[in-house]
């Protein structure tokens, strides 16, 4: 890997659960950390924020059973504020909200994660510049960028968010930056090369050719690892 852009932070390889088996939910955490992942990325979806409904806390607390991992919990809702609560009580370690919606006090919402000793984390939409998130970098752990519109897994990688990428590293070289959206092994040494040091994938492990996710995550960790 050529010239990546400096970061403290260790690469963090997050298996995305949406784009595991639904029914076998405690089994497919189980396996993620056989497998030699470090978090599990839980997408919650609430159908008002984004076209698609997935799961709530009560899955989150069958997951915290099932793995020692981090719990990176991932809200796509209009209201998380209503919610954070019981996520953080079912398991979370870290949550993360996102700066879209107009509804719901951002800064407030992220200063309880924290006050909870939670990461607390905002994200951002493709179509969303970068700058609205600065105003609450030092509210947060951390920044997932999102590199597809929210909602399914399996869409195509949108480049636009290598330059928020790099954007935010400069900022700074200790904050954690997540890449969320069509991250494989090619897609996953670009984000990394601007900057990102974890990388939320669904489909490129879970689907990989010959089903077996600990040589997935094994290659997309071997391509990305700043050497
Ligand atoms: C999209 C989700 C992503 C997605 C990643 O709304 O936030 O976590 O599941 O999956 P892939 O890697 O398949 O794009
Ligand atoms: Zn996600």
């Amino acid at each position: 890997m050529s010239n990546p852009v400096k970061t403290t932070r260790p690469l963090i390889i997050a298996p995305s659960i949406l784009s595991a088996d639904f029914g076998n939910f405690s089994a497919e955490a189980r396996r993620v950390e056989n497998s030699g992942g470090d978090w599990v990325h839980c997408d919650v979806m609430d159908g008002h924020f984004v076209p698609n409904l997935t799961f709530g806390p009560g899955v989150i607390a069958a997951l915290r059973k099932a793995t020692k991992l981090p719990l990176d919990v991932h809200l796509m809702m209009t209201r998380p504020d209503r919610y954070v609560d019981r996520f953080i009580e079912a398991g979370a370690d870290a949550v993360t909200v996102h700066v879209e919606p107009t509804e719901y006090d951002i800064a407030k919402t992220l200063a309880y994660i924290r006050s909870r000793g939670k990461l607390a984390g905002i994200s951002l939409n493709p179509p969303t510049p970068v700058e609205a998130v600065v105003p609450y970098l030092h509210l947060v752990d951390l920044v997932l960028v999102m590199t597809v519109n929210p909602g399914f897994g399996g869409q195509s990688f949108i480049p636009s968010g290598i330059d928020k990428v790099r954007f935010l590293r400069e900022k700074s070289a200790s904050l954690d930056i997540s890449v969320d959206g069509g991250i494989g092994v090619e897609t996953g040494r670009r984000v990394v090369e601007a900057g990102a040091n974890i990388l939320v994938a669904g489909n490129s492990l879970f689907r990989h050719p010959n089903l077996d996710l600990a040589a997935a995550i094994r290659e997309l960790r071997d391509a990305c690892q700043p050497r």
